[in-house]
């Protein structure tokens, strides 16, 4: 039997202070450096000439204020607060590395899915198909109100949206554009079949889509998905199955649909590879 080879993935956010409380405060830090593009950069280089599969970036769209009834601790300690949009530096990251993967965290409880939907296809072309998506329900009460809710949406209810989500995203990914619609013929004044690109007129008790999905077909179509969840109630991502017992990040490339029933539990660290390290 072969070794299994060894994946690193770097683990990060694009704040201040991420998990290592207080480490902006050690004399020569670079966390500061966050909102400077060449942090970024500067990041993905090292990480990928030193073997890094993966740079991770987590993410929160709300403040920490629960402690006290305020945000003051989090903004005074600089707890995940400022925070910027990961998904942002992922395109000049992925400019300056040729094969570091990069997985980025977005919820499914804020935002409806049309325009995630085309901005991950977004990502996945500019990155060739290095992009990840995190998928996460989100668990702070100020995130909710940050989205004209009056409070945090009920656990289970959030995974159920979050399967509507994902149907949503799976069949603008993969059902809107075939894969030979896009024909770039300039002879002929044809760039894309429009009897190859299909509306989804998904109608659901969450989101009403017509579509057809404003991006062609990048590499990955779905991009690989990592699910982050302690619970054994995760959305319908097929091959990326919910862990029994501790918080565990698990990816999965899906290409398989429909959404039920769930497939077996699938080995994490080969579906990263197999998405994420594929020859070029
Ligand atoms: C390891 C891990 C990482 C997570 N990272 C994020 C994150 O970056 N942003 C976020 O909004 N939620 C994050 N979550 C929260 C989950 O999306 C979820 O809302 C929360 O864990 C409660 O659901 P559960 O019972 O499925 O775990 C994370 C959860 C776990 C276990």
């Amino acid at each position: 039997m072969s070794p299994k080879p060894l994946i690193l993935n770097l683990f990060e956010m694009n704040c201040v202070g991420h998990i290592t409380h207080g480490l902006w405060r050690l004399p020569g830090n670079n966390r500061h450096r966050y909102t400077d593009l060449t942090y970024w950069t500067e990041l993905a280089r090292i990480a990928e000439s030193g073997g890094f599969t993966a740079i991770f970036l987590a993410d929160v769209v709300g403040a920490y204020d629960t402690y006290g009834g305020s945000a003051e601790t989090a903004l005074q300690e600089g707890l995940q607060i400022p925070n910027n949009d990961p998904m942002l530096v992922v395109p000049a990251m992925a400019a300056v590395t040729e094969r570091l993967g990069f997985g980025i965290t977005f919820s499914t409880s804020y935002e409806p899915p049309f325009a995630f939907a085309r901005r991950m296809s977004t990502l996945d072309h500019l990155t060739r198909g290095r992009v990840g998506w995190n998928i996460v329900t989100s668990y702070l009460p100020n995130a909710a109100r940050n989205f004209g809710l009056a409070e945090e949406i009920e656990h289970d209810h959030r995974y159920e949206i979050a399967d509507e989500y994902l149907e949503v995203l799976y069949k603008l990914w993969e059902g809107s554009w075939e894969e030979d619609a896009v024909l770039r013929d300039a002879e002929a004044g044809i760039y894309a079949d429009p009897a190859k690109v299909h509306r989804i007129d998904h109608v659901g008790e969450n989101f009403s889509v017509a579509g057809p999905h404003l991006s062609e077909p990048s590499p990955q179509r779905t991009p690989t998905l990592i699910l982050a969840t302690a619970s054994r109630r995760a959305p319908c991502a097929p091959g990326a199955m919910p862990s029994s017992s501790s918080p565990t990040a698990r990816c999965s490339s899906a290409r398989s649909r429909p959404c039920a029933p769930r497939p077996r539990r699938r080995a994490v660290i080969p579906r990263i590879r197999s998405s994420w390290s594929r020859p070029r």
